[in-house]
C-alpha cells in the first residue's frame, strides 16, 4: 500500500480520503491539477480484482456521461493496481443540509434523476465482447457513491462492483465491500448484479435523500439485522416527512419492492421522477 506524501507515476499522493475494507482513496496532485487515486488495501485477491474490475468497466463506459466520474488512467506499480480519477469538488449526496422539507424533496428527486442518465445507458448497453445482449449494472449505488458539486453537478462514482448482468458474479465475498443498506433482498441469495438491484438501490437512495433516514438501516446496526429488515420490512418515506406526496411514496415503494419484477425500469423511474419535479 502507498503512504501519503510519496510520488507514484508523477502523481504526488497527498491526503487519504477514505480507507474501506477493500480500497484506499487518496487525493493527489500532478502538474498543478488535483486528482483522486484509488488502490487496493493490501495485495489480497479480492482487493486487486475490484480495482481491475472498476478499471475495465470505466474503460468500457468511456467517459460518455457527464454524470459519471471522469476516469483518467490506470497503472500498476510494484504489483499494486491504481486508478486515477478527476477530483470532484463536492460533497456526498447525503451530506447536504436543508432549511425546509420541500427543498430536501426537490434535491432528492433532482439527484436521482441525474443518476438515472448514465444508468439508462448502462442498463441497455450491448456487451462489447459477446454476441448476446447484456447490460451493465452499477451494483453499489448509495448516497456515499454519488457526489454533488456546489454547482449541483451530480456524479456517480465507485464502479468496483459493477458487472455485466448476464455473467455469473465473479466476487464471492462482495458483500463485505458493498453498502448493505441499499442492497436488494434477492442479492443476498443469488450472486448476480442486476438492473433490478440498481433500481432497488436508487429507490433506497431517494428515500434517504428526501427523509434524511436510511430505509433499512438504523445507526450502528449489525449486518444481519439490516439484511433481515431488507427482506421483511416495507418502510414508508411519508412516516418521516409529511411533505412527501402519495405519488412519490408509491414510486419509491415500487423501486424497493421485494419482487424484482415489480420494480420499474430505469426509463419508467426517470419518467416518474420528472412527473413529480
Ligand atoms: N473522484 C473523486 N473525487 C472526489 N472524491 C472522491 C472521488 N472518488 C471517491 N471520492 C471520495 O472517496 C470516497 C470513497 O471512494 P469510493 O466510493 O470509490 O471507494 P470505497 O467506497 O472505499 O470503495 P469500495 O466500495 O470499492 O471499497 C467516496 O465516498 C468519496 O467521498
Ligand atoms: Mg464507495
Amino acid at each position: 500500500m502507498v503512504n501519503a506524501e510519496i510520488i507514484v507515476k508523477g502523481y504526488e499522493v497527498k491526503d487519504s480520503i477514505k480507507r474501506s475494507q477493500c480500497s484506499h482513496v487518496y487525493s493527489a496532485l500532478k502538474e498543478g491539477r488535483e486528482y483522486v487515486i484509488k488502490t487496493g488495501v493490501d495485495s489480497s485477491r479480492i482487493s486487486k480484482k475490484l480495482i481491475s474490475n472498476e478499471t475495465d468497466i470505466l474503460k468500457i463506459l468511456g467517459n460518455k456521461s457527464s454524470n459519471i466520474v471522469e476516469y483518467v488512467e490506470d497503472f500498476e506499480v510494484e504489483d499494486e493496481r491504481f486508478i486515477v480519477f478527476e477530483k470532484i469538488i463536492g460533497k456526498d449526496a447525503d451530506d447536504f443540509e436543508f432549511g425546509d422539507e420541500k427543498t430536501r424533496i426537490i434535491f432528492g428527486l433532482y439527484v436521482i434523476d441525474q443518476v438515472c442518465n448514465p444508468l439508462r445507458y448502462m442498463h441497455k448497453r450491448i456487451h462489447p465482447y459477446k454476441d448476446n445482449r447484456s447490460s451493465i449494472a452499477h451494483g453499489d449505488i448509495s448516497p456515499k457513491n454519488i457526489i454533488v458539486t456546489k454547482d449541483y453537478e451530480v456524479k456517480l462514482i465507485d464502479f468496483a462492483l459493477a458487472d455485466f448482468c448476464t455473467i455469473p458474479k465473479m466476487f464471492d465475498d462482495e458483500f463485505d465491500c458493498s453498502n448493505p443498506g441499499y442492497t436488494s433482498p434477492e442479492r443476498f441469495d443469488s450472486n448476480i448484479t442486476t438492473r433490478e438491484s440498481d433500481i432497488f438501490a436508487l429507490g433506497g437512495c431517494l428515500f434517504s435523500l428526501i427523509t434524511g433516514k436510511d430505509p433499512f438501516r438504523y445507526k450502528n446496526e449489525d449486518f444481519e439485522d439490516v439484511v433481515k429488515r431488507i427482506k421483511k420490512e416495507n418502510p414508508s418515506p411519508r412516516k418521516h416527512n409529511k411533505s412527501i406526496s402519495r405519488s412519490l411514496e408509491s414510486l419509491i415503494k415500487a423501486c424497493i419492492d421485494k419482487n424484482p419484477r415489480k420494480r420499474p425500469t430505469i426509463n419508467k423511474l426517470k419518467r416518474g421522477i420528472l412527473s413529480l419535479l
